[in-house]
């Protein structure tokens, strides 16, 4: 039986028998917006559209394209649908906190429906880029920093967006982005150079755009930045040897906006002819907003600069995605035949989602969750009752009047049994203005515990917007030193789009949760865990550094020839004066920040307390066949019914490349209610020792490894087994 894939694969090429070159060349551009374009779709020079979610325009410009050219080949409507569409879930960063997978898939699925439902057929999501340092504004769309959470979750979207069928309604195309290593750039500025050696691109920083292929996705966007001296865009390399060669991918590969033709602003190329020229080489499949290919590819293919076989190919990628998606049989939309948007089933995934990627930082006097008998209230800060900010960044279909803000959700719960008084005291984050202050500090005396609900806006997150100081913007900070001298509990929520940088205030408030921008239903699932209806869980998906300086700073750094050992650390100021260098017992760390982070990956309490026990290994070995468990027992030692995010960490002791200190290899969420316990179980095979040697094969080399079954990336319960070949 031929399968659907076959079926495309077959018709694609029929279809491009009976194309002009002109034709061809249209089908790799992609122009932003229908207005003004018209012509070019009618003219058969347009192969998709960027930007349109209104069913009226997306059905008018698809009626063009496949009434009125003469081949009537329907347009690829394409969107950053990145963590939502009507329905906002967290930022990528949440999400991943939340450890769950299933609930990643669940949020894409009504993503997808809820986009489909406008016409649009192409997302360009997943981002799965890792994402090791704060300052980069990207990581609001990232999934963190690690290799094997980032390649889950991304495989998870890619399952929601697509479906098991691309052609059933409601699935749409997804995108992993940015190919590859933009999370990498120099100095966490936006779209600057990234230097990354081969054995490290390929274990950390490709394996997750290899999970997505797995999973089908349909196409991969290259990143704008340079890889090693090469902007990706006209990158041979990624595009031809690794992604379409090794990984055999059968999609096809859109650069990013304007990127073919800023190849010559990077110094790559001398003109819009050679960036063509190169980009289509380097197997750049189809072309974002700029239009050199439609200006140069025809002339370069009748000069013999490039090989007609290389046009039919892109060509032929594209198509066959369209074919996939049943664009031919059905390129309309018409929006009554989906759920509606925003319906109490996508809101209730939605407010799951953000509970489980709420992280409790800090519960020191176990402020949280507050007191039944809490009577009185004081609510303040810029993030308390603001629709827009809590939604993060990319969230062009939004309508603000849907978000449940905190303060909505509270005056909700609490009803007329506890006196709430809100005062945002600073307009925004930057908000400087102190005038509000005493008022503040006043009420604040009068109430049994202050929410302070602070973080960043949403535009000081997301693309080009880094930071080299990722502390609370504006007179936060300030603001919560003026409140901890009330004496009143202060609970700090906060809600951002990057690590922040909180030893200013660590010391100064009670509790901290902290969400990556919840989205749409951040208010309820917030107020779930103030009152204690739901026990935090969510898990940090990125460290969080104590200083600025500190970063680059992750868990699965190597282990040097000198690392740390705590007795032996001097604080800059206990150093002797005028000490003589000496070059013995020094380790890695710094004078002043020492070598921990403020927190670890994969951290984040609970309302109750977990404990691990009795880490049992299978056996004592692993071959390249057979496979190892490794289990541990995790029980609820505290008094409430909570959730705990269980972690498998690997360390592979001796190799010809220097392995991290700790991978994460397995995790999984079990819910336990209090004094109960449950038996955690991971499955390890050889392929989950691999790495690149020195020779960029993938090995697995004999020896001995460590594992982990913990809570976090720095505790856990540890044994040894050897791998034999
Ligand atoms: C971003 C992409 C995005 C594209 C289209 C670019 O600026 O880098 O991630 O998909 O715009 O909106």
């Amino acid at each position: 039986m031929m399968t659907k894939k076959d079926d495309s694969e077959s018709r694609a090429e029929s279809l491009l028998r009976r194309m002009t070159l002109r034709e061809k060349i249209g089908q790799l551009m992609q122009c932003d917006r229908a207005e003004g374009n018209e012509d070019r779709i009618r003219g058969g020079s347009v192969g998709s559209v960027l930007n349109e979610a209104d069913p009226d325009t997306v059905n008018r410009i698809q009626k063009i394209a496949v009434e009125e050219s003469r081949l009537g080949i329907p347009l690829l409507i394409a969107r950053d649908v990145i963590h939502g569409f009507r329905t906002l879930f967290p930022i990528n960063p949440g999400l991943a906190a939340t450890w769950n997978p299933e609930l990643v898939e669940q949020g894409a699925r009504i993503a997808a429906l809820e986009a489909a439902a406008t016409g649009v057929n192409w997302t360009l999501a997943p981002m799965v880029d890792i994402a090791r340092d704060p300052r980069w504004g990207r990581i609001a769309e990232s999934f963190g920093e690690d290799t094997c959470l980032t390649s889950v979750m991304g495989a998870a979207m890619v399952r929601g967006f697509q479906g098991e069928d691309l052609a059933a309604p409601g699935s749409i195309a997804a995108c992993a982005k940015h190919f590859a290593g933009y999370g990498a750039a120099e100095g966490g500025r936006d779209y600057n150079s990234a230097h990354i050696p081969e054995t490290l691109l390929r274990d950390v920083y490709l394996a997750p755009f290899k999970a997505c292929v797995d999973e089908g996705v349909a196409s991969f966007m290259s990143g704008f930045h340079d890889l090693n001296g090469i902007p990706c865009t006209g990158d041979a390399f990624l595009l031809r040897t690794v992604l379409k060669g090794e990984w055999q991918y059968p999609g096809f590969v859109i650069s990013d906006y304007n990127s073919i033709q800023e190849m010559i602003i990077h110094g790559y190329c001398a003109d819009d002819r050679e960036a063509a020229e190169k980009a289509m080489t380097a197997g750049m499949d189809m072309e974002m907003a700029s239009r050199v290919y439609e200006t140069h590819l025809e002339a370069l293919v009748s000069e013999g600069r490039l090989a007609p076989e290389l046009i039919d190919d892109a060509v032929r990628r594209i198509l066959g995605v369209k074919f996939r998606l049943g664009l031919f049989e059905d390129p309309y939309t018409d929006p009554a035949k989906f759920p509606a948007p925003l319906n109490a089933g996508h809101l209730a995934a939605a407010r799951k989602t953000a509970l489980q990627s709420a992280i409790l930082l800090k519960n020191g006097t176990g402020a949280l969750p507050l007191a039944p008998e809490v009577a009185r209230l004081a609510v303040f800060g810029p993030m308390a009752d603001d629709p827009h900010e809590q939604l993060g960044t990319w969230t062009f279909d939004r309508n603000i009047d849907d978000t449940v803000t905190p303060l909505q959700a509270l005056r909700d719960y609490a009803g007329d049994a506890i006196r709430i008084d809100y005062l945002p005291v600073l307009e925004i984050s930057r908000s400087t203005d102190r005038s509000d202050f005493s008022r503040a500090v006043a009420l604040a005396r009068e109430s049994d515990a202050v929410l302070l609900f602070m973080g960043e806006e949403a535009i000081i997150t997301g693309e080009a917007h880094c930071r080299a100081d990722f502390s609370l913007p504006g007179a936060q900070e300030e603001l919560i030193h003026e409140l901890a001298s009330c004496g009143t509990p202060l609970v700090l929520i906060i809600m951002a789009g990057r690590p922040l940088i909180l030893d200013g205030v660590l010391d100064q408030v009670d509790s901290i949760l902290f969400m990556f921008h919840p989205g749409t239903m951040g208010g309820p699932a917030i107020v779930d865990l103030l009152f204690g209806r739901e026990s935090p869980s969510g898990k940090l998906p990125v460290t969080f550094p104590k200083m600025a300086g500190q970063v680059p700073i992750y868990y699965s750094h190597r282990n040097t020839g000198r690392p740390p050992v705590k007795e032996h650390f001097t604080h800059i100021d206990d150093i002797p004066v005028r000490a003589v260098q000496n070059s013995l017992g020094n380790e890695s760390h710094y004078i002043d920040a020492g070598y921990e982070p403020r927190f670890v990956f994969g951290y984040g309490l609970s309302y109750t307390t977990f404990e691990y026990s009795d880490l049992q290994l299978s056996a004592d070995g692993i071959g390249s066949e057979g496979a190892l468990t490794v289990s541990a027992l995790v029980t609820n030692t505290g008094s409430v019914e909570a959730e705990e995010v269980a972690q498998l960490y690997v360390r592979d002791l001796v190799a010809s490349v220097v392995r991290p200190v700790r991978e994460l290899k397995g995790f999984t969420r079990v819910r336990l209610k209090p004094g109960a316990s449950m038996t955690v179980t991971f499955t390890l095979s050889a392929a989950d020792l691999s790495f690149h040697n020195p020779r960029l094969e993938e090995v697995t080399e004999p020896g001995t490894f460590q594992v982990w079954i913990g809570g976090d990336s720095a505790g856990g319960l540890c044994g040894t087994f050897e791998f034999r070949d």
